[in-house]
């Protein structure tokens, strides 16, 4: 292949050229604490939650994947919009989320247990470490965008997330970005 450019929106969060994944909150109901109201909203119009816009490279070693990430602000019971989360199919794999626009919070979760909550605001470069699950919010009123760089081979699993969630929720107590204890959490 040849060397290429994409060009980033940093207002829209736009890639281009790029494909587009659509999560609505059908898509990510089961990672909300509040299902009910995460079933209520889906009967309301099934409303988006985040995109994602990939750079078209090879998923093989020595590639770097590349994609933007729109989180919409938005809530499900008092808890932010957040994505899927995941750990990397190939533990060993790191990765930067560069922020674009917005206010975030990124909450990460080593294999060793460990939980971590970094903030996200325009110009955060955030380091995801080899072996450290990771899933973004968008704690503001206007769109999250940041951009991910990861190796292209890093692959995704989505499972261990969706069963298990994580040790912390951020959700919004009298109008203010609060962390606490995931009372769903097993273990
Ligand atoms: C990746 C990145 C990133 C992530 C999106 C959406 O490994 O591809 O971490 O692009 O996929 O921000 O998050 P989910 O994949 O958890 O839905
Ligand atoms: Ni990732």
């Amino acid at each position: 292949m040849k060397p290429y450019n994409v060009v980033i929106n940093f207002e829209s969060g736009t890639l281009d050229p790029g494909k587009r994944i659509i999560r609505k909150v059908s898509d990510v109901k089961n990672m909300f604490y509040d299902t009910q109201a995460a079933e209520e909203l889906i009967q309301k119009g099934d409303p988006m939650v985040y995109e994602v816009i990939y750079a078209d490279v090879p998923e093989e070693q020595g590639h770097l994947g590349h994609c933007t990430t729109i989180i919409y602000p938005g809530k499900i019971g008092n808890e932010y919009f957040l994505t899927k989360g995941h750990y990397h199919e190939k533990l060993s794999t790191a990765e930067i989320y560069f922020c674009l626009r917005g206010q975030g919070r990124l909450i990460m979760e080593s294999t060793d247990g460990d939980c971590e909550v970094l903030e996200m605001f325009p110009g955060s470069a955030s380091y995801i470490p080899p072996n450290w699950s990771h899933r973004t919010m968008n704690v503001g009123k206007e769109l999250l965008v940041f951009y991910c760089i990861f190796p292209a081979d890093a692959g995704h699993d989505y499972a261990t997330i969706e069963e298990q969630g994580y040790p912390k929720l951020v959700v919004e107590i009298d109008g203010k970005v609060t962390v606490i204890d995931n009372p769903k959490r097993k273990n």
